[in-house]
């Protein structure tokens, strides 16, 4: 408890925190957040390109095709005991359409992904990713209403349920543990639960994210996801950073609708919010640290301006301090090597490294 300012002030000396950070092992007993691999969601994109395709504003980041994404998989969890991903699409244009009907087709690389991860027993959770940007050929999270025009545009809620149904089902039956839904349609979760139910699938759960601002900090992402816009932004659907509380509303009406995690995302800019959706509800709280969070790291580390590991650490352990259970992060196989190499208190010695290519 916090001394109340009108207490009587101590000698100011009589009070030496200091002698709680004298040793590292001290300093390793006393920390009360922890990072842990098993905490880590990689996110994973996949497509059908025929060697893997790095991300140039993502260090590291590759675009896999499915086998491969498969085996690497296989490798990080054989190696680093890296045991949850999330499967995102990346789709060659001949396959987008008005509506991103690919998204629900067997043949999507992320159903393949999910069917072959199955079929080779990978012990791991999977997640897919279940929006429709990566699939439609204007880039919006689902098919437009009639009124859209270039300064406007306008996705088709209603409409976008149906389409997020078809696809849940289709992601679950091919091996999805979780459904994902990225698109903040109103109504997604509870259209999505009951999707899944009608089908058998209730031992299937939903990563809803819940709380998902238009923010500047996706660039990377949609290089890497092949998702980005022709025309307009996401600032009709996704949520305005201006608002203190809106979260409220849609983390309640998630839970209420019945998912079993609940996102904030991104992250880094949005602690605060993670903190109070903690507070609040008591299903799982997850946070993504996005791409463009990602990137600026990696370009500071480039110019040597911050350290990349010492910077990942705080920033990944600062997340699970504002209270995330589960952290979506392009840095987790870095993280559980660094995890594994040395406890925390010993980083601040150990050289830097840029990771090797993944
Ligand atoms: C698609 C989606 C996006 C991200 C995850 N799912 C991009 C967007 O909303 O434009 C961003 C992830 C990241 O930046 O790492 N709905």
């Amino acid at each position: 408890m916090l001394y109340h300012e009108a207490m009587p002030v101590p000698d100011p000396l009589s009070h030496r925190p200091r002698r709680l950070r004298r040793s590292p092992v001290l300093r390793d007993a006393l920390a009360d957040v922890t990072l842990s691999t098993s905490n880590l969601i990689l996110p994973l994109f996949v497509g059908d390109m025929s060697a893997p395709v790095p991300v140039a504003s993502m260090p590291g980041v590759n675009q896999w095709p499915v086998s491969d994404a498969v085996d690497y998989m296989s490798r990080l969890i054989s190696e680093l005991n890296v045991r949850q991903f999330i499967l995102f699409g990346v789709t060659p244009n001949s396959r987008k359409d008005a509506t991103g009907s690919f998204a629900a087709s067997d043949d999507s690389p992320v159903n393949r992904t999910l069917r072959l991860a199955r079929e080779r027993n990978i012990d791991a959770v999977l997640y897919a990713d279940l929006c429709f940007c990566e699939y439609t050929d204007h880039g919006h999270c689902g098919p437009l209403s009639q009124v859209a025009h270039a300064s406007h545009a306008d996705v088709d809620n209603d409409r976008t349920l149906e389409l997020l149904r078809t696809t849940a089902v289709a992601q679950a039956h091919a091996g999805a543990d979780f459904v994902a839904p990225s698109g903040m349609m109103d109504g997604c979760v509870g259209a999505v639960r009951s999707a899944l139910d009608e089908a058998g699938l209730y031992e299937r759960g939903i990563l809803a994210y819940s709380v998902k601002y238009a923010s500047n900090f996706y660039g990377p992402f949609r290089d890497a996801g092949q998702g980005g816009m022709k025309f307009g932004d996401r600032k009709g659907y996704q949520m305005d950073y201006r608002r203190s509380r809106e979260w409220q509303t849609e983390v309640l009406a998630d839970v209420h609708q019945g998912a079993d995690i609940v996102m904030v995302k991104p992250a880094l800019a949005y602690l605060d919010v993670i903190h109070q959706v903690r507070q609040s509800v008591s299903v799982p709280v997850a946070a993504y640290h996005v791409s463009g969070e990602f990137a600026m790291l990696h370009a500071a580390a480039h110019r040597g301006w911050v350290d990349l590991k010492q910077g990942a650490l705080e920033a990944t352990t600062a997340i699970r301090r504002a209270g995330a259970d589960l952290i979506l992060s392009y840095f987790t196989p870095d993280l559980a090597r660094w995890l594994n190499e040395s406890s925390v208190s010993d980083h601040r010695t150990s050289p830097s490294r840029t990771p090797e290519t993944r």
